[in-house]
């Protein structure tokens, strides 16, 4: 079977965008592809964090994947600290690739604008080691959203000039893009993200999803109960595209062109159907949170089975660029 890899960052709360946009497109390829779905605590540390909660979020976040299907008898789930080639390779990429590719890339000068006082090296270096990431295991396909393609592609050109230097060793790695739509924030402009304040979080109890509805922005044309709205410009819209069924979209589609029922009654169904694909998983997680035992059992095995593969790799890479002493 051909290898994913896919990778989350452990920084606060997952949200319904991550589960729409990543963890639910994941779930879908564990019958059809070997996969490894991996926290990737490296790379939340290259921003501002808050120590004594990282090792609770990177739990957190492996909990959910695991509750939400990622389950161990179906793919791997790992933690990337807890596979140190991840690391090793990324040095011995770091000297094949340009400075000022890495300067270049939009996610880099984004966040350099945005933490301004903190443009570390690691920052800068990110792209590297989500391409040690996906190449430590040889993955063929990386199944990520439309941010993520350019660094997918990054990845391509660390294997291709890897590849030109040392032999061929590395696949060069293909995006299975997300087809979900993107979900906005609550404020119905920005980017859904947790700092904001305008996140639906996946483990937020129901009154509190509910209330976040109630009160989220809807399209800007319908001021009045009376006035035909504008699905396409409606981020609860998208939402329902993402949670309810098809006859239901194409309802809340026509009534809301028609002013046929108004936004309280679309909130209403969209929330009901949220509450029934959530509380599952919230059930899952707050099962798996009452045994710490069973996910760290996962982990355990998940780093394990990664180990036997990367250690594999980081040994035929070692011997390719020539430090691979013939006593070790
Ligand atoms: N950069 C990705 C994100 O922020 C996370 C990530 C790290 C990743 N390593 C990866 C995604 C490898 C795919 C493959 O979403």
């Amino acid at each position: 079977m051909d290898r994913i890899f896919s990778g989350i960052q452990p920084s606060g709360e997952i949200h319904i965008g991550n589960y729409v946009g990543a963890i639910r497109n994941w779930v879908k390829l564990i019958d059809r592809y070997d996969c490894i779905y991996c926290v990737v605590d490296y790379h939340a540390i290259t921003i501002e964090y808050d120590v004594t909660l990282m090792q609770k979020r990177i739990l957190e976040t492996a909990t959910i994947l695991v509750a939400c299907g990622l389950t161990p008898d179906k793919c791997i789930v790992s933690v990337q600290s807890h596979i140190p080639e991840h690391t090793e390779l990324t040095w011995i990429f770091n000297c094949v690739t340009p400075v000022g590719e890495l300067e270049r890339m939009t996610q880099f000068k984004e966040k350099g604008r945005r933490h301004r006082h903190n443009v570390n090296v690691g920052l800068l270096d990110y792209p590297v080691l989500q391409a040690a990431d996906i190449l430590i295991y040889k993955a063929g396909y990386v199944p990520v959203g439309e941010d993520q393609v350019q660094h997918v592609e990054f990845s391509r050109e660390v294997a291709r000039k890897f590849n030109a230097r040392f032999g061929k060793t590395f696949p060069e790695p293909q995006v299975i893009l997300s087809e979900a739509p993107r979900i906005m924030g609550t404020d119905g402009s920005a980017k859904m993200s947790k700092s904001l304040n305008n996140a639906i979080g996946l483990l937020d109890p129901p009154e509190m999803i509910w209330e976040k509805l109630r009160t989220a922005a809807t399209c800007e044309h319908r001021q009045r109960r009376t006035d035909p709205g504008h699905p396409e410009h409606c981020n609860i819209f998208t939402m329902h595209q993402a949670f309810s069924k098809p006859d239901q979209i194409s309802f809340v589609d026509q009534q809301c062109r028609t002013a046929g029922i108004g936004c309280i009654e679309c909130k209403e169904i969209l929330f009901r159907n949220m509450k029934e694909e959530l509380e599952p998983i919230q059930a899952r997680v707050r099962k798996m949170n009452g045994t710490p035992g069973y996910i760290i059992d996962i982990l355990k095995s998940g780093a394990a089975r990664c180990k036997t593969i990367a250690g594999e790799v980081m040994d035929e890479v070692r011997t390719k660029v020539g430090i691979k002493p013939s006593w070790l």
